[in-house]
């Protein structure tokens, strides 16, 4: 018999043990978003039999298209994360507005920001998706938080992570310790760690955009994308495009085999389609955690001050070495 595996329980367990003041709450709450992520994909798994797929008819405050898909995943977290003892305030890409757990109140510190069918384009045609999650401490002794509280930068992150709905479902996640990943077993309904401290390549030879943007972006941009296709065998050029239309699953391949994910600002459009604050700085943290960069083309994503739940942001992620070039490019300090 082969060694006993590591699953997400026995981890979280061993993690606390090492941190005396641990009161566990930190533990349950990974082991509820393991729990969304074991339910989502189920119903992922089964959506083309339980007519579940396509349009719900509605538009979101992002003014999307409503898929059934992303409305049951948000429901699920909600109906997860209520009554936990663990969340006092939760915010979603598909709710306009925060929401207060009063139930959770004043035992749960936590607040929880999440997308919670990331790529959902692909949910009818059976590509891969995710559940992205940022997670906030609040430490406010004045009642439940405000809007405001659940507006924070990312270096204010206690955690972040993503799940990943593949040939595998994945959890993948970071408490500031590195990223380490799970595979859920679904045999037996458990994560098992998998992919123990994960380190992003410094540099690698894949690229991830939508092209078909390409003349929407700036100059800069679109010399960066050139210079990726020109050949070069010194600096390992021309990269390889790998683009699947959801965000987790491109950014999960380049955190573990290297190379740039890019959703950059258009010219009329500069602050871009991803969101900043259950996209773009929970990616963030975790891909920072494994030895990459995550910036607008500008600044560091975890270094933006935010000032709306919904705002948006350029992306460009992934190898430190390849996020660096690609600014050089969006700032015109190099033309090549
Ligand atoms: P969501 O499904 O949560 O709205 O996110 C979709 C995002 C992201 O997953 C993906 O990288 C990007 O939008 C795809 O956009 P394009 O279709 O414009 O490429
Ligand atoms: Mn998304
Ligand atoms: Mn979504």
């Amino acid at each position: 018999m082969g060694a006993f595996p590591i699953t997400l329980t026995r981890y979280i367990i061993q993690k606390q043990a090492a941190h005396p003041g641990a009161t566990g709450e930190f533990s349950a709450l990974m082991a509820q978003i393991g729990l969304v992520g074991k339910m989502l994909a189920q119903d992922l798994r089964r959506a083309g039999l339980i007519h579940v797929l396509g349009l719900t008819g509605k538009t979101n405050v992002q003014g999307e298209a409503v898929k059934k898909l992303d409305e049951i995943a948000n429901e699920t977290f909600v109906k997860v994360f209520q009554h936990s003892g663990l969340v006092c305030a939760l915010a979603s890409e598909e709710m306009e507005k925060p929401v207060n757990l009063p139930e959770n109140w004043p035992h749960g510190k936590y607040m929880l920001l999440f997308d919670p069918l990331d790529g959902s384009s692909n949910t009818d045609v059976n590509m891969p998706m995710g559940t992205i999650f940022s997670i906030l401490r609040y430490e406010g002794k004045g009642g439940l938080p405000s809007e405001s509280e659940l507006v924070r930068k990312g270096t204010e992150q206690v955690a972040a992570g993503y799940l990943m709905y593949g040939s595998s479902t994945m959890l993948v996640f970071t408490s500031g310790q590195g990223v380490h990943g799970f595979t859920l077993d679904p045999g037996v309904g458990e994560y098992v760690l998998s992919h123990e401290n994960i380190r992003i390549p410094t540099k690698g030879k894949v690229y991830a955009a939508n092209e078909g943007n390409y003349h929407r972006w700036s100059v800069g941009t679109r010399r960066f994308l050139d210079y990726l296709k020109e050949r070069d065998q010194a600096t390992g050029r021309p990269y390889s495009t790998r683009y699947s239309g959801c965000l987790a699953a491109d950014v999960h391949r380049i955190l573990l085999g290297g190379g740039i994910y890019l959703y950059p600002g258009e010219t009329d459009k500069p602050e871009g389609k991803l969101r900043l604050l259950y996209e773009a700085n929970p990616l963030a943290m975790v891909v920072a955690q494994a030895g990459g960069r995550a910036s607008t083309g500008t600044e560091n994503i975890l270094d933006v001050k935010p000032t709306a739940v919904h705002q948006r942001v350029p992306l460009i992620i992934g190898s430190r070495e390849d996020v660096t070039v690609a600014e050089d490019f969006i700032q015109e300090k190099r033309r090549d």
